[in-house]
């Protein structure tokens, strides 16, 4: 059974204390930290994931659009993230393997994320550590938008090697999802769907979740 990530992107941020607690029975909560400049949007940041923490005890997936994460792994780390997702985009290869470093000694779970146009094998340097890929299926900067169909090869690819390399990592995958896909997106090798617009945007988003988990 895939692990359902709701993300507060398109929650509303005047009530996220009641928008998480609407999700409170998915599996993970998806934070999308945005700088601005590895995306065109900017989101929240470290005050706010503090602020998250101290409301729920649901697993916090923090996924980083922000260039040279590891500026700020230990910043998240302490505020509560559970898990990070670094953009291997976001900085030098040696730079992100120092931000993974940082990440075990902070105790947070590892992950390496993808944009569109990366190819599934730019994980292979790090799949020994990683606890998590997440494979991007839109740009990037804001939720809403269209599943890239596209997309679906580099999960298989990136599901063959996470079965070779490294069986326990997760594959997480983030963009368009929802009931018209998830079927799909599962049978290409995922183990956690993010879903935004699909959970938040229904009419009642507890069964959004409940509708999305039993998809198999
Ligand atoms: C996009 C974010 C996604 C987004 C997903 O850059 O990383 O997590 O919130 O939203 P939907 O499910 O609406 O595509
Ligand atoms: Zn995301």
């Amino acid at each position: 059974m895939a692990k359902i990530a709701p993300s507060i992107l398109s929650a509303d941020f005047c009530n996220l204390e009641q928008d998480i607690r609407r999700v409170s029975a998915a599996d993970w909560l998806h934070v999308d930290v945005m700088d601005g400049m590895f995306v065109p949007n900017i989101t929240i940041g470290v005050p706010v994931v503090q602020s998250i923490r101290k409301h729920t005890n649901m697993f916090l997936d923090v996924h980083l659009m922000i260039d040279k994460p590891v500026r700020y792994i230990e910043q998240f780390a302490k505020a509560g993230a559970d898990l990070l997702s670094v953009h291997l985009e976001a900085d030098h290869p040696a730079r992100i393997a120092d931000a993974l470093r940082a990440m075990e000694a902070s105790g947070v779970k590892r992950a390496a994320a993808l944009r569109p146009i990366t190819s599934a094998r730019a994980v292979l340097p790090y799949i020994e550590q990683l606890d998590m890929v997440l494979v991007m299926t839109v740009e990037p900067g804001f939720g809403g938008q269209k599943f890239m169909e596209s997309q679906l090869d580099t999960i298989r690819e990136v599901r063959a090697l996470i079965d070779r390399y490294n069986p326990a990592c997760e594959l997480e995958v983030d963009g368009g999802v929802g009931p018209a896909n998830a079927k799909t997106v599962i049978e290409a090798g995922a183990t956690v769907l993010v879903a935004g617009s699909a959970v938040y945007g229904a009419e009642e988003p507890e069964k959004a979740i409940e509708s999305l988990r039993k998809v198999r």
